[in-house]
């Protein structure tokens, strides 16, 4: 079941896996959606496997705004914890229960480099994302302490060259530089690919991850490791 509330995206997504996918609205925020659309899952597919919590805004879809500590609006870090962090809450609320069927299953949720330092600029991205780090081991634990074999884990990518970027790269002469300048610091020197991180989240979402939960991905071309920058001689 692909879901998003960009109906146009996640219907190109479904016809593209057809016939194995269908394409339903689920707007991440509201609970009465993901009461519906996992019910429906229920009934269609006879039980829930996997759940990927995917969605993620950064607070500059609509243009650039203050989102450092000192002058981000109320409103719109509740914004992005509503999507965020309250849609992650919720759908691993409801796929537990859901996975209660069965006994089994995988959440793997999305954070990001941003839940793993501090970011300065988008501070409300950062402070959802560590949340949804420390929500993921709380489910691990919960589940395991239920004797439910359902694991949650997370990911933890940086710099995947993804619309997301698109507000922050922009068009013309200075996107490259741009480019260049955000992977100035990544020690692979490049752009992650979404496929790169589908690959991880495979693994975590299959039986060849059993013995893994409340744990951590990370794919961020090495920017977690360090430096590899030398004194000058
Ligand atoms: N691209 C990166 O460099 C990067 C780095 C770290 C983490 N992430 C995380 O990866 C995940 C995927 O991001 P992406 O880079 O593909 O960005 P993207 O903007 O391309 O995709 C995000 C998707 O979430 C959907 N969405 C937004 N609000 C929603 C809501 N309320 N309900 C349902 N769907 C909603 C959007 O329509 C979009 O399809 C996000 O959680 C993001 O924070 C991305």
């Amino acid at each position: 079941m692909v879901t998003d509330i960009d109906d146009a995206g996640g219907e190109a997504v479904a016809a593209a896996l057809e016939p194995c996918a269908l394409y339903r609205r689920l707007d991440v925020r509201l609970e009465s959606d993901w009461e519906s659309v996992v019910a429906e899952v229920l009934d269609t597919f006879g039980r829930l496997d996997v759940l990927v919590n995917n969605a993620g805004i950064t607070g500059f879809e609509n243009g650039p705004v203050p989102h450092d500590p000192e002058h981000a609006s109320l409103e719109s870090w509740r914004a992005v914890h509503a999507t965020n962090l309250d849609g992650v809450f919720l759908g691993c609320k409801h796929a537990i229960g859901a996975m209660r069927n069965t006994l089994r299953g995988s959440i793997v949720n999305i954070s990001s480099r941003s839940g793993l330092v501090g970011i300065p600029a988008a501070a409300a991205y950062a402070s959802s994302k560590a949340a949804v780090r420390n929500h993921t081991r709380t489910v691990a634990l919960y589940c395991a302490e239920q004797g439910l074999r359902i694991r949650c884990n997370a990911v933890f990518p940086a710099a995947i060259l993804t619309p997301m970027w698109e507000p922050m790269l922009g068009g013309g002469a200075e996107r490259e530089e741009r480019m260049r300048a955000i992977t100035r610091d990544v020690p692979l020197g490049r752009f992650g690919t979404a496929d790169e991180v589908a690959h991880a989240v495979l693994w975590l979402a299959s039986d060849e991850s059993t013995y893994t939960t409340g744990s951590e991905v990370v794919l961020d071309g090495g920017l977690l490791a360090g430096t590899s920058a030398r004194p000058s001689s």
